[in-house]
């Protein structure tokens, strides 16, 4: 290989402008030597090899500002912390582009039904269906701060120092749960965990040499959950814009997470599990819960004012509600009771 390089050499290798090289130099991505006669820029081998990572960085989309953190550490976690902002933000796109087809496809099909008839009214209603589901979909946001709590969360959970002593049946319903699967006996089932948090459950079925991944929507979350059991596969991911394709899972299993969504981003949400759910796959969900309204009443009346606080921060699930929302997909729920406030559902 030549030792050294002109811009223009350099611009033939990778078929480009040399502006784009100067725009790259002024960003501060590439910083060419200078001729000492001439001040002509000069590139040696390393700066080729940059200019060809700059390159490939940017056909993945990245920013030139995330290109420039990127080059300047290349420890674990700065990368990590980049392809995962990227993987956030294509999945956002792939979500909205596919809401937009789908509304397409909508339209289309009524004007070839329409034959001659104006349809503009149904048109404009389909376009602000997506839009609004769009708008649900991409204003869900951690008010919990799940980051910050990744570091003490098996602790906590532990300790269960809250009001209302929700993991007090923590492992029961782990291991409910697990043992559910492993009765469905499906020949290799691939697994999806939404919300692992920390990975206490998906660590039953790795243990048990089960195909799972699991999405979280706290980096930090999946951070601990790695730390623990290295050979689990995280990726970060959200109910609302599960980062798959349609038809990839078995089974999906969830715990202490489905009560972060209200109702309005419940029913999204159920949409999003069956849509990447095989035909006949199940899903699994512990959380918590009431059967009903009345049931609600029922056991909030018997709590203090700090408890009913606790149960307002979050979305605890109606088990009616639910089953009218898979129903809408011809699925079945059966539930079972753990505690007052926990409940696992089966979704056939
Ligand atoms: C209370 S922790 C439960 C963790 C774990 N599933 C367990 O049973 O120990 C709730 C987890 O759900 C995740 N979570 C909450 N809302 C979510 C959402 N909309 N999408 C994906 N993960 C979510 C949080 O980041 C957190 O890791």
């Amino acid at each position: 290989m030549k030792k050294e390089y002109n811009i223009n050499e350099v611009a033939n290798i990778f078929n480009i402008t040399t502006n784009k090289i100067r725009y790259y130099e002024k960003k501060g991505l590439i910083k060419p030597l200078r001729d000492e006669n001439n001040e002509y820029r000069i590139f040696d081998k390393n700066h080729i090899m940059t200019l060809q990572a700059i390159l490939l960085y940017r056909t993945i989309g990245l920013s030139i500002n995330d290109i420039k953190e990127i080059l300047t550490s290349n420890s674990n976690s700065n990368y990590l912390n980049h392809f995962n902002k990227q993987w956030g933000i294509i999945n956002g796109e792939i979500h909205r582009l596919s809401g937009i087809r789908k509304s397409l496809e909508g339209i289309i099909d009524d004007l070839y039904e329409a034959d001659g008839c104006n349809i503009n009214n149904n048109i404009l209603d389909i376009i602000e269906k997506t839009y609004k589901l769009d708008n649900i979909k991409n204003n869900w946001k951690d008010k919990w701060n799940f980051d910050s709590w990744a570091k003490t969360y098996d602790v906590s959970v532990k300790e269960d120092r809250g009001n209302l002593k929700i993991y007090k049946n923590y492992n029961l319903i782990l291991e409910n749960v697990f043992n559910l699967v492993e009765r469905l006996n499906i020949n290799y089932p691939s697994i999806l965990e939404i919300g692992v948090g920390t990975g206490n459950l998906a660590s039953k079925f790795l243990k048990n040499n089960y195909n799972i991944i699991g999405i979280d929507q706290s980096r930090e979350m999946l951070s601990v959950a790695k730390e623990k059991y290295p050979k689990l596969k995280v990726r970060l991911g959200e109910f609302l814009k599960i980062p798959y394709g349609d038809k990839c899972f078995d089974v999906i299993v969830s715990t202490y997470a489905f009560h972060h969504l209200n109702n309005s981003e419940k029913s999204i949400a159920i949409e999003e599990m069956i849509r990447v759910l095989k035909d006949n796959g199940k899903i699994i969900i512990g959380d918590l819960m009431f059967e009903n309204k009345q049931d609600e009443d029922n056991v909030i009346k018997d709590l203090s004012l700090e408890q009913i606080e606790e149960i307002r921060d979050e979305y605890y699930s109606h088990i009616d509600f639910l089953e009218g929302e898979f129903k809408k997909f011809n699925k079945e729920l059966t539930y079972k009771r753990i505690d007052d406030f926990n409940y696992i559902v089966c979704i056939d």
